[in-house]
């Protein structure tokens, strides 16, 4: 797992865009693992100018997750998310992006076909992933195993409470949620992990020191063979910046 760390949040950001710039010109048809969250926002704020002029009819996108149940069109959606910041700019039509589905009566199946989907792909190029504070990467929540395949799960009383600002009350909040197994994530051929704020400082401090284990689902990455993790001043700010790189 490699580490960059800066004071100057755009710094991440745009190195962030250059990676997928580059597997978008690298490969005539990429399949690129998307996450949502506040901290990507600015990511494909400046994403969708750099790419936009491009021939993006071989890009496909899987996205990491969605709350169960959710309609797909309303405002909290992941789906509503990613169209308004991103398919919907970028002209991506509905057979080039798949958001797993909050809608379904059988979460099993929407779950297998997701994974059929990302396999008929020959796997995800590039996956982006925000951090939770407990550590969860996607919607894999602290545990007592790594839930490999792609799953309905149940979300956590802190991800209750950090996602709750985004709806009405917590009667009106998706209690599950559909995510991308931890092996799904681990089988991408390269992954982004981008941390900013001093909210992800307690979740950063046991990933980098701390040992590999479900209670802290983004630990599993310390096994990638081509994980970086971009950190910014705040929630780098108790961590030694020596061990990684700075930019
Ligand atoms: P955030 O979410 O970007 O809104 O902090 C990240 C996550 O929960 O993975």
């Amino acid at each position: 797992m490699k580490l960059i760390f800066s004071e100057d949040r755009e710094r991440l950001y745009r190195w962030i865009v250059d990676q997928l710039e580059e597997v978008i010109d690298g490969n005539p048809s990429p399949l690129i693992g998307l996450a949502t969250g506040a901290t990507f926002e600015p990511v494909y704020q400046r994403l969708i100018p750099a790419i936009k002029d491009r021939d993006l009819s071989g890009l496909h996108t899987v996205n990491l997750d969605e709350y169960y149940p959710i309609q797909r069109n309303a405002p909290q959606s992941f789906y509503s998310y990613m169209r308004s910041r991103v398919f919907e700019p970028l002209g991506l039509d509905s057979r080039q992006t798949l958001v797993l589905n909050g809608e379904t009566s059988d979460p099993k199946c929407a779950c297998q076909a997701f994974e059929a989907y990302i396999r008929e792909r020959n796997g995800i190029d590039l996956q982006l992933l925000g951090i939770g504070r407990n550590g969860h990467i996607g919607f894999n929540e602290p545990s007592h195993v790594f839930e490999m395949e792609t799953h309905l799960t149940q979300l956590s009383d802190v991800t209750i409470k950090d996602n709750l600002r985004y709806f009405k009350s917590k009667d009106s909040m998706p209690l599950h949620a559909l995510t991308m197994g931890i092996g799904t994530i681990m089988s991408a051929k390269s992954i982004v992990l981008l941390a900013v704020g001093e909210s992800k400082k307690s979740a950063l401090q046991a990933l980098i020191s701390g040992k590999i284990t479900p209670q802290l689902p983004a630990s599993i990455l310390k096994l990638h063979p081509d994980c970086t993790v971009l950190i910014d001043a705040l929630a780098g700010e108790d961590l030694d910046w020596s061990l990684g790189t700075r930019i």
